[in-house]
């Protein structure tokens, strides 16, 4: 664990303050920065995410009667409930107890626990804080009752605590990405069929760079929410028009459907929202492609085409993030630029040659002060491991 556990050993202490006992069970799980292939997981599409260097760590112990006990040490919140009253309440412990409204929903019945959160995944970012979240508790719950689960349940358990109890109708990027990461590789996932595979970026030349646009995102807003409807209507319509057998599902379905047919046959908006998608999915498969022929020029430039489609055609950028990503590659030793995870703010994604890193983040850094009037969050990210379970002894 980071810092050596001293972080581990730290929350371990603050449990046993804050419940007279030790903790039982430590589950930790990543944020994740997505390399490339947006919007495109509620669509059946393809992405590319890795796991980072910056976790949720949740401690928990089960309890003999049915409360939930929970702290949320970083906010210093807590909140207290019964594991049968699943009723959100719009803030961060709708993040837990919507695991146990979607292991309820699965039929298991859980005891009551006490639970210790702290995290170092930056919040409304792009770095997915909340999958890291519920993925943990995921993961720490089911273990500590002895469900036989893995990190395909724990992702799909958080996926639904998101989608059906919090509200939010996001795909499984995350949560894949959060329970599955590998160290050195990002993951190429296929989120149609589910089916994941291991791709190493480790021992590549460059690092990955995030820089935030100084805007804060949130996943709740309204935004996310219409781009998922929109895309279903476009769905709709093309298969109103003829363009696509009744049987089509998501957007990504219309791959092999002609463009200037389907551009006819949409209203505008939503063929740009559809191009988007489709063209997104081409991208994916052209990075990994680029990735196993090492041309650096062609990754760089993927990055480049994924971020103007994410702002012309599926406008989910802002005037900073914009900045960012034509400033980004006139800047030593960066390869490219764009915008990661849902985009309207939060982290910028940077590809940067490893010699050039401090280089790279000096300049940018004062780029964007002399244009924002103030120094950005800055971060370098190491594509990691996906969630675990570790059981405490004394
Ligand atoms: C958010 C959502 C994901 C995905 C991305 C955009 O992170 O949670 O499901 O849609 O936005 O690619």
């Amino acid at each position: 664990m980071e810092d050596g556990g001293r972080w581990a050993e730290t929350a371990r202490s603050t449990f046993r303050r804050e419940y007279g006992r030790d903790a039982q069970w430590a589950a930790s799980a990543p944020g994740r920065v997505n390399l490339i292939g947006e919007h495109t997981d509620y669509n059946g599409g393809l992405a590319l995410p890795c796991a980072i260097d910056r976790e949720a760590l949740v401690l928990l112990a089960p309890r003999d009667d049915f409360r939930v006990r929970v702290s949320a040490w970083d906010l210093a919140e807590s909140a207290d409930f019964e594991v049968s009253v699943a009723q959100p309440q719009r803030d961060w412990s709708d993040y837990v107890r919507g695991i146990f409204f979607a292991l309820a929903e699965r039929g298991v019945e859980t005891s009551g626990f006490d639970l210790g959160i702290v995290s170092r995944v930056p919040m409304n970012a792009g770095l997915s804080s909340s999958a890291a979240l519920g993925v943990a508790v995921a993961a720490g719950v089911s273990q500590a009752l002895g469900l036989e689960m893995g990190p395909r349940d724990w992702a799909h358990i958080a996926h639904r605590s998101e989608s059906g109890f919090v509200g939010v109708a996001c795909g499984l990027l995350d949560h894949f990405a959060s329970a599955l990461g590998r160290q050195g590789h990002a993951l190429r996932m296929d989120c149609r069929s589910e089916e994941v595979e291991a791709i190493s970026v480790g021992g590549e030349p460059f690092g990955f760079l995030l820089v935030h646009s100084g805007v804060e995102r949130r996943l709740a807003d309204g935004t996310y929410g219409m781009r998922v409807d929109e895309c279903r209507r476009a769905l709709d319509a093309a298969v109103g028009a003829g363009l696509a057998p009744q049987s089509a599902r998501v957007l990504s379905d219309l791959a092999g459907v002609d463009r200037e047919a389907l551009e006819a046959a949409l209203d505008p908006l939503l063929f740009r929202r559809a191009r988007h998608v489709l063209s997104e999915n081409e991208r994916v498969e052209a990075f990994c492609q680029a990735l196993a022929a090492g041309d650096l020029q062609r990754l760089g430039s993927l990055l480049a085409e994924a971020q103007a489609s994410l702002a012309e055609d599926y406008a989910v950028s802002t005037p900073e993030i914009d900045w960012l990503c034509a400033f980004g590659p006139s800047c030593e030793g960066v390869l490219g630029s764009r915008l990661t995870g849902a985009g309207l703010g939060g982290f910028t994604l940077h590809l940067v040659l490893t010699d050039s890193r401090q280089a790279a983040e000096e300049q940018i850094g004062r780029g964007f002060e002399a244009r924002f009037g103030s120094r950005p969050q800055s971060l370098w990210v190491q594509p990691s491991q996906g969630a675990r379970v570790e059981a405490l002894g004394d």
